[in-house]
């Protein structure tokens, strides 16, 4: 199998590469600018801007399966992840890539009732703030995705920490609140596992740490 990754050099990226090319994928994997560190022979490295559809093309050459795991960091004024979202999803329909799965947050999109009063209010409160612009723009991000012909999976960790993975739940109905948290490392073993054995196609799901 072929998996696609954009935001490979984040955090989480980083350990989804790094597992995906454990588990025996071949990865395509997506930099804005070369990593330092050395890949694995099964990694093939692309860099390019997110603006540019030959690179967005080439990242998506062959695949089976995209992951986006693109997020602003947190000085990050301008913001850009539901457009790069749409370019994914346009090369997706030229390359014949047939499934996303893109990474957003619980805070993120609709909010049903396995989500906690105490976050939804949170999320709410922080849509009046300079935060805003961000969440918007996170909430645009997933409607371009749930509107792809494209089999799609949302997952919507809880707060991502580092550290040791731990165990897990996922699911759609898997309930996340103020208090809930997901490794990084949890939340990459989750999408390696569903780019192998996909479980949830047209589905949200929530991931936290037990
Ligand atoms: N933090 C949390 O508690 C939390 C909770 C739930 C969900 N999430 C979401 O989970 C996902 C993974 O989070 P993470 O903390 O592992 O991510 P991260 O370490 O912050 O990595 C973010 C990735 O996005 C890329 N990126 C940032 N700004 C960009 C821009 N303007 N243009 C193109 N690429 C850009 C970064 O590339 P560069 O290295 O080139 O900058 C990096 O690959 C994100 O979608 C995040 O929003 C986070």
């Amino acid at each position: 199998m072929i998996v696609s990754v954009f935001g490979a050099s984040g955090r989480t990226g980083k350990a989804f590469v790094k597992l995906a090319a454990e588990s025996g994928l071949y990865v395509r994997a997506h930099y804005r600018t070369a990593p330092l560190e050395p890949s694995p022979d099964t990694v093939t490295v692309v860099v390019g801007a997110l603006t540019d559809p030959t690179a967005v093309r080439e990242v998506l050459r062959g695949a089976d399966a995209v992951v986006v795991l693109l997020g602003p960091h947190p000085s990050a004024h301008r913001v850009f992840c539901a457009t790069a979202t749409k370019a994914i999803l346009a090369g997706m329909a030229t390359q014949n890539v047939p499934r996303i799965l893109c990474v957003t947050g619980a805070m993120i999109g609709e909010r049903p009732s396995n989500v906690s009063l105490a976050l939804k209010l949170m999320s709410f409160g922080a849509r009046r703030t300079e935060q805003g612009d961000t969440l918007a723009d996170r909430d645009a991000q997933e409607r371009a995705v749930r509107s792809s012909p494209a089999a799609w999976t949302m997952v919507k960790p809880a707060t991502l920490t580092d550290g040791l993975g731990t165990e897990f739940e996922a699911g759609p109905a898997v309930s996340v609140g103020l208090s809930s948290r997901c490794t990084r490392l949890s939340l990459a073993t989750f999408l390696v596992a569903e780019v192998t054995r996909p479980q949830y196609a047209t589905s949200a799901v929530y991931v936290k740490d037990r």
